[in-house]
């Protein structure tokens, strides 16, 4: 199963993608989460990706793809991937289409998830990510038994540095401007598959379990 989840910032992508990679034994492929690891461990993109992410804006094309290209050669994605985050930009959607078909891939669908702009902010503002196994919860929405630390691991739960909301209102306008086109693009190809990405957690994940076993079953 090869899946993109393609959504504004807080719709949810993570926090399904991890419920579907456990139940499906693939990968996930967050590019927001590599080139997290990248800024914290201080490499050569690290350093060039960090301003970037910083202020609210997209890193440029060429460092994501190479990114997602490297990722994908890897045995693990044989069996099938998700990708969270990426592509992101009508340029990345079609990068990605090329390296597929060099290597004998393809989507097969694109779930669009769709939430309200209030909601999107409550959700990203409340958002905590736990530092040791990177657990997702929210203070409010999906909060941990003991307050700031991880229900699996007992890590210190964190805030992302671009979960502030001026930051968040950025990356929202940013996400309309230019990830927004990939619904139509994606339309096109006749991969996509909108959701409503509000209700619970299980809700939304049996909204895209039922998607994917359409053809999965
Ligand atoms: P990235 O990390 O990809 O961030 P994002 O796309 O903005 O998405 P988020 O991680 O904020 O949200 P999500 O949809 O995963 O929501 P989540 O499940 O956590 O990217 C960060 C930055 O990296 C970008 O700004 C850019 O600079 C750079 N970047 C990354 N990829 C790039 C690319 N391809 N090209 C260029 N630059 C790139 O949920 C959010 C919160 O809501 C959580 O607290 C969760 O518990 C809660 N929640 C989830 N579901 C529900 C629900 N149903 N009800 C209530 N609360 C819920």
């Amino acid at each position: 199963m090869n899946l993109i989840l393609l959504g504004p910032p807080g719709a949810g992508k993570g926090t399904q993608a991890k419920l579907l990679i456990k139940r499906f034994q693939i990968p996930q492929i967050s590019t927001g989460d590599i080139l997290r690891a990248a800024v914290s461990e201080m490499t050569p993109m690290g350093v060039k990706a960090k301003g970037y992410m910083e202020s609210g804006a997209l890193v440029p094309d060429e460092v994501v793809v190479g990114i997602v290209r490297e990722r994908l050669e890897k045995n693990d994605c044989l069996n099938g991937f998700i990708l969270d985050g990426f592509p992101r930009t009508v340029a990345q959607a079609d990068a990605l289409k090329h390296m597929l078909v060099c290597m004998n891939m393809s989507i097969e669908h694109v779930v669009s998830m769709a939430v309200d702009k209030e909601e999107l902010l409550q959700r990203i503002t409340g958002r905590r990510t736990c530092r040791l196994c990177g657990k997702g919860y929210h203070v409010v929405f999906d909060p941990p038994s003991v307050s700031g630390r991880c229900d699996e691991c007992s890590g210190e739960l964190f805030q992302r540095d671009d979960d502030q909301e001026e930051t968040m209102r950025k990356r929202l306008d940013v996400y309309e401007d230019q990830t927004a086109p990939l619904i139509t693009y994606y339309e096109n190809e006749s991969l996509l598959r909108s959701i409503a990405g509000v209700g619970s957690i299980d809700d939304i994940q049996q909204r895209i379990l039922s998607i994917i076993q359409g053809t999965h079953g």
